[in-house]
């Protein structure tokens, strides 16, 4: 059994999760991987209108893990009208687990992610540490420039240079109680840094102190009602 069987986990949407060892936490939802993906943190980050509507788009991909929210926003791209040049920064720390998922057939197990394979073998290696893949709309030509980086997200955010700010957060690192590192005053900090007035961040965390941190680097915090058992998913606005 291979890194990835012997720890998937079918969710109720059909799409196939997994379970954390040490953690013992779950990537996504029990409710769906590719539900939450394409619901919560696409939906929630209004991404649609945002192909519709704007020219250029930068996304922070924070976990990249299994690739629900990446690959789900680069699948919408692809289908809309091709207005919208992207570019996205995905960070991971275990590049073994981004091995085992190129190495397995369809890890996400779920028909609709027909063509997740071919865009994850997109991706080539600059350096060990570091994926590219370039995606030309079919209608329109314009870009999409993705980049998977991998190593500790507060490091590479610490060191991160960009001369744009980023448009879109998925935030996605397992729970505050397991994961701290990244939901840490120091976290939203970095974070602030490379944000604008009316940046997004989407997470599935609606903690007081995350809330507090966010508010603390000018972030306007909104509890937005969902399906499902949490009830209510975050959104903040950059102010
Ligand atoms: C909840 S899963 C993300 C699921 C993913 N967004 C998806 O769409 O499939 C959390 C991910 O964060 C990664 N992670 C945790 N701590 C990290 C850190 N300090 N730096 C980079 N990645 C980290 C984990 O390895 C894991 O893959």
């Amino acid at each position: 059994m291979n890194r990835l069987q012997d720890r998937l986990v079918t969710t109720l949407d059909g799409s196939a999760s997994l379970m954390h060892r040490e953690l013992q936490e779950l990537y996504h939802s029990q409710e769906g991987a590719l539900w939450q993906a394409q619901n919560l943190y696409l939906g929630l980050s209004k991404l649609e209108q945002a192909f519709l509507n704007q020219d250029n788009i930068a996304i922070l991909d924070v976990g990249f893990g299994m690739g629900y929210n990446a690959l789900s926003t680069i699948s919408l791209w692809l289908q809309g009208d091709g207005n919208t040049q992207v570019s996205m920064l995905s960070l991971e720390k275990d590049l073994e687990l981004f091995l085992a998922i190129l190495a397995s057939e369809n890890p996400w197990q779920c028909l609709m992610t027909k063509n997740w394979p071919k865009l994850l073998h997109a991706l080539k290696a600059k350096n060990p540490q570091e994926y590219t893949a370039l995606f030309h709309h079919p209608k329109t030509g314009k870009t999409f420039a993705w980049t998977l980086r991998f190593g500790d997200a507060l490091l590479m955010l610490k060191t991160h240079i960009a001369s744009d700010s980023f448009d879109i957060i998925f935030q996605d690192p397992f729970s505050p109680k397991k994961n701290p590192a990244l939901w840490s005053k120091d976290w939203f900090a970095n974070l602030a840094r490379f944000t604008k007035r009316g940046s997004l961040l989407v997470s599935y965390s609606v903690a007081s102190q995350v809330r507090a941190d966010l508010a603390a680097n000018g972030f306007i915090c909104e509890k937005v009602p969902c399906p499902g058992p949490k009830k209510s998913w975050l959104r903040a606005t950059k102010s």
